[in-house]
């Protein structure tokens, strides 16, 4: 859509279960002028590579990525653009958290419980990061981010040094992760579907500022239609995570028989992920946790490459 705005092209480098899970995602990017191409695909060597050994292979953020900083290096006067996980985009995204302070004035509240869904950490650290800053200065507030059981990287995945994108062309980053080869299960939240998190949220992890939780995806549908029955919105796959979370925060505090505000961020509407939801309402959908022998393949991952002094091998369980 900026793109569009500024009159630049746009090719955008997309997962593929995303691509066929969701297509009207893929049709509002083509609306908009975006070329889309579902990744891996034959398009670049890094894809390429990836096809030579998994020609069924769903997709992953990572491997998109390295195929889009592969064509934006190839290519003259094209620029590559990610839309979470580094630390500058979180920066942008705190105008989230600025108007949500704002909104609570004007609600003359204040929360004791701040939530976002977490892929790369984007939406989430947008809102959260302005309450850090106050609970730095002394306010008693839970910070919760909230990722899919089946790509458990905040909960799960140490805190190591490693690559943004699967065929190792990023910068390493220090953050949680679960491998940069990491494939999750085909989950509908695709944008959680990450194998890192934005080195600020994980150093924020690290420090105990803020904590982590991982949610099964049928809990997560439950909240989404109880949120859409009560509220009137139909939210996003990734943002039922957040949901399921204030509702499991709301009934905690009911069976303490505490009053407790709770804040959480929408991170998007899910009307073009509605086949989900059908998915969901013909029992088709699974929860998919993760098995305890893909944290040891993650660690053979990031085995060879440097430490952070805060190395830690087993996560936050
Ligand atoms: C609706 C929605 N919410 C949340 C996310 C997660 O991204 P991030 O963690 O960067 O906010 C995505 C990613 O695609 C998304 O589409």
């Amino acid at each position: 859509m900026c793109c569009a705005f500024f009159g630049l092209e746009c090719k955008v480098y997309m997962v593929k279960i995303s691509f066929n899970q969701k297509p009207y995602r893929r049709l509002m990017m083509q609306t908009w002028g975006a070329q889309c191409v579902a990744s891996p695909s034959s398009e670049t060597n890094a894809g390429r590579s990836i096809l030579e050994k998994d020609p069924e292979s769903p997709g992953s953020l990572g491997m998109a990525i390295s195929e889009a900083v592969e064509e934006a290096v190839n290519t003259d006067g094209a620029k590559y653009a990610l839309g979470s996980v580094l630390n500058h985009v979180m920066l942008h995204q705190t105008v989230n958290g600025l108007e949500t302070q704002k909104q609570m004035d004007i609600a003359g509240d204040y929360p004791d419980v701040v939530i976002g869904c977490s892929g790369g950490g984007s939406n989430f650290a947008g809102n959260c990061t302005v309450y850090v800053r106050d609970k730095i200065h002394g306010k008693e507030i839970d910070i919760i981010g909230v990722e899919p059981s089946s790509c458990p990287t905040m909960t799960k995945g140490p805190f190591a040094y490693d690559f943004g994108d699967t065929v190792q062309m990023t910068p390493l980053l220090p953050m949680h992760t679960l491998g940069h080869n990491f494939v999750p299960a085909p989950i509908h939240a695709g944008g959680l579907r990450y194998h890192g998190m934005a080195p600020i949220i994980s150093q924020l992890l690290m420090d105990k500022l803020i904590r982590a939780e991982a949610v099964n995806q049928i809990e997560t549908f439950e909240a989404g239609v109880i949120f859409a029955r009560t509220e009137g919105f139909i939210s996003a796959p990734e943002c039922n995570h957040a949901i399921a979370m204030a509702i499991r925060e709301a009934k905690k505090a009911k069976e303490e028989g505490k009053e407790k505000v709770i804040l959480f961020n929408w991170s998007g509407h899910g009307l073009v992920d509605m086949a989900a939801y059908q998915a969901y309402f013909e029992g088709r959908l699974k929860d998919h946790p993760l098995p305890e022998e893909e944290i040891k393949r993650a660690l053979e991952d990031i085995a060879p490459l440097p430490k952070p002094k805060q190395y830690q091998a087993s996560g936050f369980e």
